[in-house]
């Protein structure tokens, strides 16, 4: 390990994937299994930080020695994450947040009817919460990282996307069928602000954490 390096700092991290209700039995949702974001809240925690996980239906054992917050939608992360933020160092969003939920939530189970068409579901946007967080940095000095899933075009979508966002750091990495959702390994490129890009060969999302953390750490200090 690397030692106690991270002690002093508090640190926010979202992992996991929003689920956006349509009736009480279902939902949109994307395949986030939080194993990267759990990933860093561990790695964070051994390197001595005061971690705060925001996991959204993740499935997995809480993090020994992270506050552990439970969410379910976008609009629930949101509070959780600015309500965590306002005295945080660092915040990274590892989350897959639904950039649309469903305009309307029916407070039945929709029902088939016999011989007629399906009515389509009308989305509404809903907020953008690393967008959010880069624009007003609850706690001054914050550092913002956001994460980018992308499936083409990888690192030109992952420049423009640091751009449009105002992050810090973005680590974008390639996702498909069998890329990192719900392996254990990750490969990634780290993005940075001031035009430096950090790649992070195939390996444990553990490894992909602690490059994080030392590129924070970094710029913390
Ligand atoms: O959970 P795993 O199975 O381990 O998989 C890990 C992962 C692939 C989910 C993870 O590494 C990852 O890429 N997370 C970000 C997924 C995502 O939502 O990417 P995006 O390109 O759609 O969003 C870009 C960034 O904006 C992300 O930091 C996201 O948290 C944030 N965002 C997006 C939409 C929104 N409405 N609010 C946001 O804050």
């Amino acid at each position: 390990g690397v030692g106690p390096d991270l002690a002093g700092l508090r640190l926010v991290v979202s992992a996991g994937g929003t689920r956006e209700p349509l009736d009480p039995v279902r939902y949109l949702g994307n395949r986030s299994s939080g194993k990267q974001g759990y990933a860093l809240a561990r790695t964070a925690v051994a390197r001595g930080a005061r971690v705060t996980l925001i996991a959204a239906n993740a499935g997995l054992p809480d993090v020994a020695g992270a506050d552990m917050v439970h969410v379910q939608t976008a609009v629930q992360l949101r509070e959780a994450v600015l309500a965590a933020a306002a005295d945080a160092d660092a915040v990274v969003m590892a989350a897959a947040v639904a950039d649309f939920r469903p305009a309307v939530y029916a407070s039945g189970k929709i029902k088939k009817v016999d011989g007629r068409d399906p009515e389509p579901v009308a989305l509404v946007r809903n907020p953008d919460i690393l967008a959010e967080l880069s624009a007003t940095r609850p706690k001054a000095g914050q550092l913002v990282v956001g994460f980018a899933a992308e499936t083409d075009d990888v690192l030109a979508n992952g420049r423009k996307k640091l751009a449009r966002k105002g992050c810090d750091l973005l680590v974008v990495n390639e996702v498909g069928d069998t890329k990192a959702f719900g392996s254990e390994e990750n490969e990634a490129v780290v993005l940075s602000a001031d035009g430096s890009e950090h790649p992070v060969p195939y390996g444990p999302k553990e490894a992909l954490a602690d490059t994080v953390w030392d590129l924070v750490a970094e710029r913390l200090t």
